[in-house]
């Protein structure tokens, strides 16, 4: 243990590098002829994002998002408020949501309805991790990166407390 390693490694950067660029293809493939919004949920998003951005071989742009999810312990306190809103209106946009991790479902489905209230094309949802155990509301991920078991994980942007975002790989954090 120690800042390098939380605990013991549940997805290797090889294999996150792999799915990404199969995320890529499809979104590439899905849209093709026209353009796409990538909307991050900071933090944690941003590795990701930044990740599949360059794995789109099409006009993209990307703008970002603050939620407040979680404060510094790993449970969801359910109550979800715009820390930063996007910079852009996004009327005729199609939208891909880009977050980190599907859990609760809850900061997810409030993005999505505040998101719908401003008249898109389109929304769609591309998650790196999936914990479909703990899903309080029905959210559909589009696009899933890994479905994972019930555990409180870190590394490649998600944190504890703010720490361990830039570890490349995907670590189960030893309580
Ligand atoms: P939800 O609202 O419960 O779905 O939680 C969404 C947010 O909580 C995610 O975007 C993450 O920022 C955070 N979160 C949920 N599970 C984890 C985890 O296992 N590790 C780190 N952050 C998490
Ligand atoms: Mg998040």
């Amino acid at each position: 243990m120690g800042w390098q390693n939380p605990g013991r490694i549940l997805i290797t950067h090889e294999e996150i590098e792999h799915k990404v660029k199969e995320i890529g293809a499809s979104i590439t493939e899905d849209y093709q002829g026209s353009q796409v919004l990538l909307i991050g949920v900071l933090k944690g998003a941003v590795i990701f994002l930044a990740d599949l951005l360059r794995c789109l071989d099409m006009p993209v742009e990307a703008d970002f998002m603050a939620l407040s999810s979680y404060g510094s312990s790993t449970k969801t306190s359910g109550v979800v408020r715009i820390l930063k809103d996007l910079d852009r209106g996004i009327e005729q946009k199609n939208v891909i949501i880009v977050e980190d991790i599907v859990d609760t479902g809850l900061t997810l489905q409030f993005l999505y309805n505040n998101l719908w209230q401003r008249y898109p094309n389109s929304i769609k949802v591309a998650s790196l991790l999936d914990k479909p155990e703990k899903r309080q509301v029905e959210m559909e991920v589009d696009y899933c990166g890994f479905t994972i078991p019930d555990h409180f994980v870190v590394g490649y942007g998600l944190d504890f407390d703010e720490k361990y975002r830039n570890l490349p790989d995907i670590h189960i954090l030893e309580e």
